[in-house]
């Protein structure tokens, strides 16, 4: 165990690390990751901070959404992901782009209070206990409600048959261009508060209210975004190069129907979704685990299943992913991490909505070119292709040796095996 880890100044935490590591070489590369300038800034972000950890920010260019073009900054580990992004952008943008539309932005918070007496009690003195709610909160909401947003109702829900005397206040909220999250639970907290008072005063006796929590939901089931591509079967025609339209129409689609009966293949299907989406939201400084934690409840509404559908009618191929996004473009992140401003640039600086629209549509174009490689070659040649440069960096080959690799398996499977006996080949020559 380590005794008292926050009060150690920064190169203090580092030397410890690097002890218990036993590696002196630990605190120079730590070290090395700093920034020269802004470290204090980063630092400030979290806790216990030895350094930064870099992932690369790229950028899928040309996605064509509703009638305007975008270049997406992407901030991903995994290869192929923005390539995967970046060629259904190019494949849409000569068919019609893709369409993208916010159906709904509101977001739900509950105050979970247990209370042991009549729920007639509560729910007769709903109405006024709802006035005093709205009131006592309006310092908190004034300056929401001037940007467009606030408190959208509030409803009293009796769970007390499912779990003894468990009610809550369930609240709808409006966040503008702010996730939210820090207001809703700061309002939250409040009305807790507000309830708390509410009974001491009216409910005289021996029972009383006793709040367990007040948080928002990261379900969010009204806060959604459905994105569509659509053309011709036949304008899909050898889209690997090979297969008819009418076949790849129906493979891509028969894939995406497995998808949706059976969970197994849901969550490798969700996951490719979500390579993008995760991908835009780390680039613009949203929070992906509440993204992820909405995609998933939402997926399993009905069952687990996948988030996007596919439509073939009157020789029509229509593509299209639902889901929740709960994300923001001012607040947080977003305005203080120097990289998700200037994604949030590059991205001409949108609103909330928009925002969701072109995220939507980066899931929606990995989906596209997940399946569509599963359903033609399979995913692992180009993914091994990409995944080539990586796989050399441990032989420390020089470029003119790089180059040769490369060339060799432009035309052949990448194996580590087929790697590493070619490499052996050309360094013992
Ligand atoms: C890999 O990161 C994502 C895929 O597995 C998605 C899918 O199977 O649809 C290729």
């Amino acid at each position: 165990m380590i005794n008292g880890f926050s009060r150690l100044s920064k190169n203090e935490k580092i030397s410890c690390i690097s002890s218990l590591l036993g590696d002196e070489g630990f605190a120079a590369e730590a070290i090395s990751y700093s920034h020269p300038e802004k470290q204090e800034l980063f630092d400030s972000f979290s806790e216990n901070t030895l350094t930064n950890y870099m992932l690369p920010f790229g950028i899928a260019p040309n996605f064509l959404i509703n009638g305007k073009v975008y270049h997406v900054p992407m901030v991903v580990e995994e290869s192929s992901v923005v390539a995967a992004a970046s060629a259904a952008a190019k494949f849409w943008s000569t068919r019609g782009g893709f369409q993208a539309k916010v159906i709904s932005t509101l977001k739900k918070g509950h105050v979970h209070f247990l209370w042991p007496g009549y729920p007639e009690t509560l729910i007769n003195s709903f109405p006024a206990l709802k006035e005093n709610l709205l009131k006592g909160t309006l310092p908190l909401t004034k300056r929401m409600q001037e940007r467009g947003g606030g408190i959208a109702d509030i409803k009293l829900e009796d769970f007390s048959s499912r779990l003894n005397g468990y009610y809550r206040l369930a609240v709808d909220f409006e966040t503008a261009d702010s996730m939210g999250a820090n207001f809703i639970n700061t309002v939250l907290e409040e009305m807790a508060g507000i309830l708390r008072e509410f009974a001491q005063v009216n409910f005289s006796g021996k029972d009383h209210i006793e709040v367990i929590m007040s948080i928002l939901s990261n379900h969010v089931p009204e806060c959604l975004v459905e994105c569509t591509v659509s053309c011709p079967v036949s304008n899909l025609d050898k889209v690997d190069g090979e297969t008819p339209a009418d076949v790849f129409a129906r493979k891509f689609k028969t894939a995406v129907d497995i998808a949706c009966m059976d969970p197994y293949r849901a969550a490798t299907h969700n996951k490719g979704i979500m390579n993008g989406i995760d991908a835009v939201v780390i680039a613009t400084g949203n929070d992906f685990r509440a993204v992820e934690a909405g995609a998933h409840t939402y997926a399993s509404t009905d069952g687990y299943k996948s988030l996007s559908k596919v439509e073939i009618e009157n020789g029509n191929f229509t593509f299209s992913l639902k889901m929740p996004l709960a994300i923001g473009t001012v607040g947080g992140l977003t305005a203080l991490h120097p990289m998700a401003k200037r994604a949030m640039q590059i991205l001409g600086n949108p609103s909330a909505r928009e925002l969701m629209g072109i995220i939507a549509s980066v899931g929606l174009a990995n989906n596209f070119s997940a399946v569509k490689a599963l359903v033609t070659k399979g995913i692992q040649q180009g993914h091994m292709k990409m995944h080539l440069s990586n796989m050399l960096i441990p032989y420390n080959l020089g470029a003119d040796k790089k180059k040769m690799v490369e060339d060799y398996f432009q035309s052949r499977p990448v194996s580590y095996a087929a790697v590493s006996e070619y490499i052996n080949q050309i360094i013992s020559k």
